[in-house]
């Protein structure tokens, strides 16, 4: 069954609730291999050109590749420890790579106007904005980019998952070596569903030596509005949508297609 990435943001800024943040090592272990949306996001950057922002970027799973295929990328992401973890990632490559990273939260974009002629916010993060936060937002990323410039989202298909069940119990999902202990780590996950609120609850077991299991367990939200208020949001922001797709090899957007994955361009 397809899951979206955790996203280790609490519900909003207004309400910051303690949010159990998972360690950058157990979400790279989990989620780094994922790269089946790679190639779309570098021939997006090799049509625009760079400097690329990448929002959300955690720990580099999108920008240190497109940064290694020669694009200048900056990394925004507001989680210091992911980004020191990106950092030590970068510079074990060796080499020095066009990355920049900087620490903010994205809904205050810490730059010049027109600065990129690409932004994206890849791996299902810009649902987890909630919806009253998305035209600011969206107004934001409109201003960095240049006249022309392109923002790429993916986000999971809202007409998918309204379509699940309401609730699905944990079930294993993913089972690696802990990365730095090496013991062996076990993901289960579920999910509860409430109109266009979808939360899902991730559980990361480390099995250690004595039998005792150690558990952190993260939930993260995404509220799915019918695409047809986003595109409205996004048209407001002055970004008109080019290009929707239900995957990232350009399937169309069907309601059982995993993804619904946007470019916009600012006019
Ligand atoms: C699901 S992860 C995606 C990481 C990476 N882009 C990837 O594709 O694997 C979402 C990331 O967005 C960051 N994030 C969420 N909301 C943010 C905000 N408002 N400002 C900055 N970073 C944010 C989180 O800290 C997290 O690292």
């Amino acid at each position: 069954m397809w899951k979206p990435c955790a996203a280790l943001l609490p519900a909003s800024a207004g309400e910051r609730r303690k949010a159990v943040t998972l360690p950058p090592a157990l979400y790279h272990a989990h989620h780094g291999a994922f790269a089946a949306d790679l190639p779309f996001w570098e021939a997006l950057a090799a049509r625009a050109g760079g400097p690329v922002l990448a929002l959300g970027c955690g720990t580099g799973r999108v920008a240190l590749p497109l940064a290694a295929a020669g694009f200048p990328t900056v990394g925004v992401d507001w989680d210091a420890a992911m980004l020191a973890f990106l950092q030590r990632r970068a510079a074990a490559g060796g080499g020095s790579l066009p990355l920049g990273l900087v620490q903010a939260d994205f809904r205050a974009l810490p730059f010049g106007a027109a600065a990129f002629p690409l932004v994206v916010l890849p791996c299902n993060t810009y649902t987890t904005m909630p919806p009253r936060e998305r035209a600011a937002f969206l107004r934001g990323v409109a201003r960095v980019l240049r006249p022309g410039g392109f923002f790429a989202f993916s986000a999971p298909n809202p007409a998918l998952v309204a379509a699940l069940p309401p609730q699905a119990e944990a079930e294993p999902e993913a089972a690696f070596r802990h990365p730095e202990s090496g013991l062996p780590v076990q993901v289960s996950s579920g999910w509860r569903r409430e109109g266009t609120r979808w939360t899902v609850r991730w559980h990361y077991d480390t099995l250690h030596p004595d039998g005792t299991v150690e558990r952190v367990t993260v939930s993260q939200t995404h509220w799915l509005a019918p695409v047809e208020a986003e595109r409205g949001l996004l048209k407001a922001a002055g970004l008109h949508v080019v290009a929707e797709y239900g995957d990232f090899d350009h399937a169309p957007l069907a309601p059982d297609a995993p993804y619904w994955v946007v470019v916009a361009q600012r006019l």
